[in-house]
């Protein structure tokens, strides 16, 4: 593979990240072991074709025992170990957790959370993004071990940090009251306006001097939500900004491309990666099944689908996956047998050019001891060894397909700003979130066997058949512009309830909802009118809804679909507006998944929508790479049945040439050299 970020903005170099084949790695932590361990570690990693792994993650109170005292012993002997074996390194800069010493001798780096108070070390990642002194000591750190390693030949990429902001993304002390109101400065200029924007002519919040701001702690009542709004795009822009930092550091020393781990999953929403993908060398990301979500593989695919929109469709790499169960959920999964090797296959089918895991060797000690990894306590008499050894091999198959990409005729927009403002407090509803809307829409696509781009409402999007946006509460002028241009061109869109809302600063758009929309849907909604849990309402299709209903007017759409009881019985719930060429549907309900699914086969169709796959629960997924000679499809099958599916070339999994019908056992993968004629 050969890859970089296609939005490029930012402190990207030069150099790409180039790897032969599919990188296959997994985070390694010798440290946790003696030196008679690490032998048989790379012998493994050879057999495995492990050939990239991420180490010095969690490294620096090995190698800064003591304030400004470096100790590489241990370091250089693993990167030399892992070199001679051909085990390329990811090399990373050991700043994700702070030793004891620096939070002992500095308490004032430690977080704080919204109600005031301090979160301690003895976990990781207790540090707050806007401390000068924390980041000084991390700078200095990542500042040796650039100039130690930044032209060694084992290096192939830099590692920055951790999951930034997994831990400490909202930090509330002082320090970051401080960094926020430079920020503030610097959105607004002057203290009028950040007031205009916050409209803190509500509840006599009008501030005098910038010296009165504060993070939004904790209050008594709900809180301003501009402020909230401006703290969230503040504190990911505050990590970014610590990211470009560390960069710069390493740029110093070393022309390795740079790149840290996304968190690109169901229940971390804090980092607007729209914003930080065009400084990465490579996007990477890290995934880990949710077993508290419905429908778990369903949300892998959506996530490998955001994680290519946030690569510009570019080439990406998974950093970490769980071999086998994680220990951070309330109940911990075991994978089934191959169910490793078809999560790893559909990342690689919705553009992946690398598979990693968390990690290595299991654990002894520590949080993460029953976190599954690569070498079980067990051994390599496992089931699960035998599967790392024979994903390896797979993937040195499919060696071909990298560099290849998805394409989709279909796109959803995903917005981290509307995440955050549609899902604050004092809201219409608390049970409409955000993300589920998000997932109702993209599942439905994805059992339709419909490919989808998950992209930005700032993306061009006239190289889409299709494009839904899902509850997208706040837009700016220019990202409504955006979504209205693209139908008024002969686009077909979808909007569903609670988009077009507010303004950037979550200020309402007036004259009925959703102002950002109303005119291209051809529609007024006067009131909103929520439900209580577990009301179901009947539409006149047939269908069932819930949640959510608007009195709502048609001005010059036609009525799909209207409710039959409940607040606003006779009043549409679906809508549709035709213009030249393209159409704009609204949906004012949260419709039942199976209702969802029917609406949008019609609309698919009738936006010449291709799907490549069959409709099935999301237990058959299809996918095409597309390549400069050849594409590739992929077919996964999670189901109990062996499928016969349509297709001609050669498969690359088996090594068998396929004659029109390629038939994919029960949980299996089959992978398609296509001929150039299909
Ligand atoms: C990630 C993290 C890893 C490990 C893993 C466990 O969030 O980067 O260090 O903790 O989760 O699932």
């Amino acid at each position: 593979m050969n890859s970089r970020a296609a939005t490029s903005d930012g402190t990207a170099s030069a150099t790409p990240f180039v790897h032969e084949g599919f990188a296959y790695g997994c985070d390694y932590n010798p440290e946790q072991w003696g030196p008679e361990v690490w032998a048989d570690d790379v012998r493994l990693m050879r057999e495995a074709g492990v050939d990239l792994v991420a180490i010095n993650i969690f490294g620096w109170s090995h190698i800064e025992p003591r304030p400004g005292e470096y100790d590489f012993t241990t370091l250089d002997t693993v990167i030399e170990l892992l070199h001679a074996n051909g085990i390329r390194v990811n090399l990373g800069t050991g700043t994700s957790s702070p030793p004891p010493w620096l939070s002992t001798l500095h308490p004032e780096i430690l977080p704080v959370t919204d109600d005031g108070t301090s979160r301690f070390p003895g976990g990781r990642q207790a540090w707050c993004p806007s401390s000068a002194v924390f980041r000084e000591h991390a700078l200095a750190l990542v500042e040796q071990v650039a100039m130690r390693y930044g032209h060694h030949p084992a290096i192939a990429l830099w590692h920055v940090s951790n999951e930034l902001g997994c831990h400490n993304a909202l930090c509330y002390c002082d320090d970051t009251a401080a960094a926020f109101r430079l920020w503030l400065q610097a959105r607004y200029g002057t203290i009028e306006a950040l007031n205009e924007a916050w409209g803190t002519s509500f509840w006599s919040q009008r501030y005098g001097q910038w010296a009165e701001i504060l993070t939004p702690r904790r209050t008594l009542s709900s809180r301003n939500p501009g402020q909230v709004l401006d703290f969230h795009r503040f504190s990911s822009a505050e990590l970014l900004d610590y990211f470009r930092r560390e960069t710069a550091v390493l740029r110093r020393h070393s022309t390795v491309a740079v790149t840290t781990n996304f968190m690109v999953t169901a229940h971390i929403r804090n980092l607007d990666y729209w914003s930080w993908a065009g400084d990465m060398d490579i996007v990477a990301n890290d995934h880990y099944l949710d077993h508290r979500l419905a429908d778990p593989t369903t949300e892998l695919a959506f996530a490998a689908d955001l994680t290519r929109g946030l690569a510009g469709g570019a080439p990406w790499l998974l950093m970490e996956q769980a071999a086998g169960a994680v220990n951070w959920q309330p109940h911990n999964l075991a994978k089934a047998p191959g169910e490793m090797t078809r999560n790893s296959l559909a990342h690689v089918a919705r553009g992946a050019d690398g598979i990693c895991f968390f990690q290595w060797r299991a654990s002894l000690q520590g949080s993460e001891k029953f976190h599954s990894a690569l070498v079980p306590h067990a051994g390599t008499d496992t089931v699960l060894w035998r599967e790392v050894v024979a994903l390896g091999a797979t993937l040195g198959r499919l060696a071909e397909v990298t560099g290849s990409r998805v394409v989709a005729d279909v796109a959803i927009l995903f917005s981290w700003e509307s995440w955050w403002s549609g899902d604050g407090e004092s809201r219409p509803s608390q049970s409409v979130r955000y993300l589920d809307q998000m997932h109702a829409a993209y599942t439905a696509l994805h059992e339709l066997g419909v490919t989808v781009d998950i992209v930005s409402p700032d993306a061009d999007l006239s190289g889409y058949r299709l494009v839904v946006a899902p509850a997208l509460y706040l837009v700016s002028d220019a990202q409504a512009e955006n979504l209205n241009a693209y139908v008024a061109s002969g686009g077909h869109a979808l909007i569903t309830f609670f988009s077009g809302i507010v303004d950037e600063d979550d200020r309402v758009r007036t004259g009925g909802y959703p102002g950002a929309f109303r005119e291209i849907l051809g529609i007024t909604v006067e009131e909103f009118s929520p439900l209580l849990p577990g009301h179901v309402l009947a539409l006149d299709s047939g269908a069932a809804a819930t949640l959510w209903a608007e009195r709502l007017r048609v001005d010059t759409a036609e009525v799909v679909a209207s409710y039959v009881d409940g607040p606003l019985p006779g009043v549409p719930a679906v809508t549709r507006n035709r213009h030249v060429g393209g159409t704009a549907w609204y949906v004012a309900t949260a419709l039942e998944a199976g209702a969802l699914r029917d609406l949008l086969r019609t609309i698919a169709q009738e936006a010449r929508v291709t799907a490549l796959g069959p409709e099935s629960a999301g237990t058959i997924e299809v996918v095409r790479r597309m390549g400069t000679t050849h594409s590739y499809l992929f077919i996964i099958n999670h189901g109990p049945d062996d499928v016969e599916l349509a297709a001609s070339g050669h498969e690359l999994v088996t090594d068998e040439s396929v004659d029109r019908i390629v038939r994919v056992p029960a949980r299996a993968v089959r992978v398609i050299r296509e001929d150039p004629a299909s």
